[in-house]
């Protein structure tokens, strides 16, 4: 059995995205430019957006970050985004969400340019994805695939089980994961809450994707000897010795089922650290002109 090691794989490319970057700008071409909006105070986004920052640093793009109050207009944020859609210095963006409920989401993502959506949550993105045409992936989709290919795990002709629908999981997965290529070319099943036989899918399955958001759902009996579990889960659990008085725990009993799996990625130190890195690839990406041009 072998644990899937987020944190180290995302650290190392960092490094490697660094040493592009690098290369890129002493050939005289332009170090990459992502700019983040971050509207409220929410303790988690403030964090996240904080850690994109950081990778940002990390990585040697050039990182701009844009802040709002949470009474700021939608007319407001739509004029920013437009703005940035025409900043030729800016070569991708985010809005972090959520955002204030008086503001529509989607309308906020379907106005952002699709050549400078990094976070790969625009319809455009979306649907060259699920035809399999280049694009940006969105994160933790984009992350899987890239542990699956850094750890070598086939994933042809293997019978794929994805747990959760999400529009930001669940179902970019199954797209990604039946494509024509490599990691993909797996038969790919999906089950969700009104799934009957989700526990026998899941024994034939060669590799589960766990995302539905209930922890230590997937347990021991549910997995075949030699299989590749991915745990997406993040729920956050009440815990008084932590600092920030909780913990995450996954989707996936860890302890039980891990001795029968080939691969599989713990909770937290697997998909999660990816998520970041994922946008720093997109970011490089979008640096290069490398989907549109
Ligand atoms: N909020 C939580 N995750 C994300 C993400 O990946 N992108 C944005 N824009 N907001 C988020």
């Amino acid at each position: 059995m072998q644990i899937i090691d987020g944190k180290a794989t995302a650290a190392e490319i960092k490094k490697e995205i660094a040493a592009e970057v690098e290369q890129i700008v002493a050939q005289g071409g332009k170090r990459p430019h992502l700019a983040a909006i971050l509207v409220g105070h929410d303790g988690g986004s403030e964090t996240y957006v904080k850690n994109k920052v950081l990778a940002c640093e990390a990585c040697g793009f050039k990182s701009s970050l844009i802040r709002f109050e949470d009474n700021i207009t939608e007319e407001e944020l739509l004029a920013k985004v437009r703005e940035l859609n025409e900043d030729d210095d800016v070569d991708g963006f985010i809005v972090q969400l959520p955002l204030p409920k008086h503001i529509a989401e989607q309308k906020v993502i379907e106005a952002i340019d699709y050549r400078k959506d990094v976070d790969g949550f625009h319809p455009i993105n979306v649907g060259r994805m699920s035809i399999g045409l280049p694009c940006y992936i969105s994160a933790t989709p984009n992350g899987i695939l890239t542990l699956l290919e850094r750890y070598g795990i086939e994933t042809q002709g293997k019978k794929c089980v994805i747990l959760g629908r999400s529009n930001i999981v669940g179902k970019p997965m199954a797209s990604l994961m039946m494509q024509k290529r490599y990691p993909g070319d797996a038969t790919v099943t999906v089950c969700h809450s009104h799934s009957p036989n989700l526990k026998e899918e899941c024994q034939q399955a060669d590799i589960i994707i766990a995302a539905i958001g209930s922890p230590h759902f997937v347990t021991a009996d549910m997995v075949k000897e030699g299989a590749v579990v991915i745990d997406v889960g993040t729920t956050r659990v009440p815990d008084a010795s932590r600092k920030s008085g909780f913990r995450l725990c996954g989707d996936v009993k860890f302890d039980e089922v891990a001795p029968k799996c080939s691969f599989i990625s713990p909770v937290p130190g697997g998909v999660g650290p990816m998520t970041i890195c994922s946008l720093m690839k997109n970011t490089l990406s979008a640096g290069k002109k490398e989907f549109y041009k």
